[in-house]
């Protein structure tokens, strides 16, 4: 179907080509071509688009997908697929960070139909498919919450509240009850606390980390989980999980093969180091707590690189 019956823009980067019809996103590319349903592309887009291409590589699925250099983008297709790569039809072109941000952003825009939150559970919201009509910007371009220092702190991001975020339909149980904090004359700008679990309650998104304490590169970075995270991540550095509740499965592969590496359910209280050369995708059948712990070094992804650092936190 043409631009004209559908009413969604078309889009070039380089030599990919991108169109949108009722179901689908259909990309092109010198060697190749590649359709993916629209409801997996638009949620994959709009965390790369939120999350500024993230650490490492971020997969739409096994063909299609960007890697971070910080600065420069590559945006491929099959470059993570033993059978594109054999085949010698794996396709990737750089560009400088703010010309694909803007492409996609304007793509995730232009493709979002009014009722559609690509970051909602899809339980939580209508389906994407169809000719277009309206749009969502006011979800698409969502603040992405980063505190400087830590939530609650003077200045810094907000605790949630009735007002903003009421609490989801999944976290009705959770106790909302508040720290008492008692600083000494002086330090009020320093001793601050607050209710993690409350907190992430009340989030109305999926599949989105949040910065909620920064102590150098050590980065809390908890997210509410239901459903399937829309990416595949290839990790350039080491990452901690800790399950703060209920259960998730991850899938976890070679990074550069996509062949099984293992699969880990994650139970309440579990903790898990994902090793800096997978890719990993997680499943949540219920909407989970879960913290990821985030180094965000710059020099990571050289030093592991260059053999300096290890891709596993510990040996054992
Ligand atoms: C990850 O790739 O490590 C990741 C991404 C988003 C999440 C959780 C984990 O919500
Ligand atoms: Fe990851």
């Amino acid at each position: 179907m043409s631009t004209i019956e559908t009413g969604y823009r078309e889009f070039d980067l380089g030599k990919f080509h991108f169109r949108r019809d009722e179901f689908f996103a259909h990309i092109s590319w010198p060697t190749g071509q590649h359709i993916m349903s629209v409801d997996d592309f638009l949620r994959a887009l709009q965390r790369d688009v939120a999350w500024d291409f993230f650490y490492g590589t971020v997969n739409f699925d096994e063909v299609f997908g960007t890697i971070n250099h910080y600065g420069t983008v590559d945006m491929f297709a099959g470059r993570f697929n033993e059978a594109y790569r054999k085949a010698e039809l794996d396709h990737v072109e750089n560009f400088d960070t703010p010309l694909i941000r803007q492409t996609f952003a304007t793509m995730l825009d232009d493709w979002t139909n009014a009722g559609f939150d690509p970051f909602a559970s899809p339980a939580e919201t209508d389906k994407p498919f169809g000719v277009k009509e309206g749009s969502n910007t006011s979800a698409v371009t969502r603040r992405r919450v980063t505190a400087s220092r830590m939530v609650g702190v003077p200045g810094d991001e907000k605790i949630r509240t009735d007002a903003t975020h009421p609490i989801n339909r999944m976290f009705a149980d959770v106790p909302q009850d508040e720290p008492e904090v008692h600083p000494e004359p002086g330090f009020e700008n320093e001793v601050a606390a607050f209710n993690l679990f409350a907190y992430l309650s009340r989030s109305d998104v999926t599949w989105n980390p949040s910065v909620v304490t920064v102590c150098k590169n050590s980065l809390y970075c908890p997210t509410t989980e239901e459903y399937i995270l829309p990416i595949i991540h290839g990790n350039d550095r080491v990452e901690w999980f800790v399950q703060l509740s209920d259960e998730i499965t991850w899938d976890v592969q070679d990074r550069d093969s996509g062949s099984a590496r293992s699969r880990v359910t994650m139970k309440a209280g579990d903790v898990a180091a994902m090793p800096g050369d997978i890719r990993h995708q997680g499943y949540s059948p219920k909407r989970s707590m879960l913290l990821v712990w985030e180094n965000g070094s710059p020099e990571l992804p050289e030093l592991i690189r260059t053999g300096k650092a290890s891709v596993y936190p510990v040996d054992f």
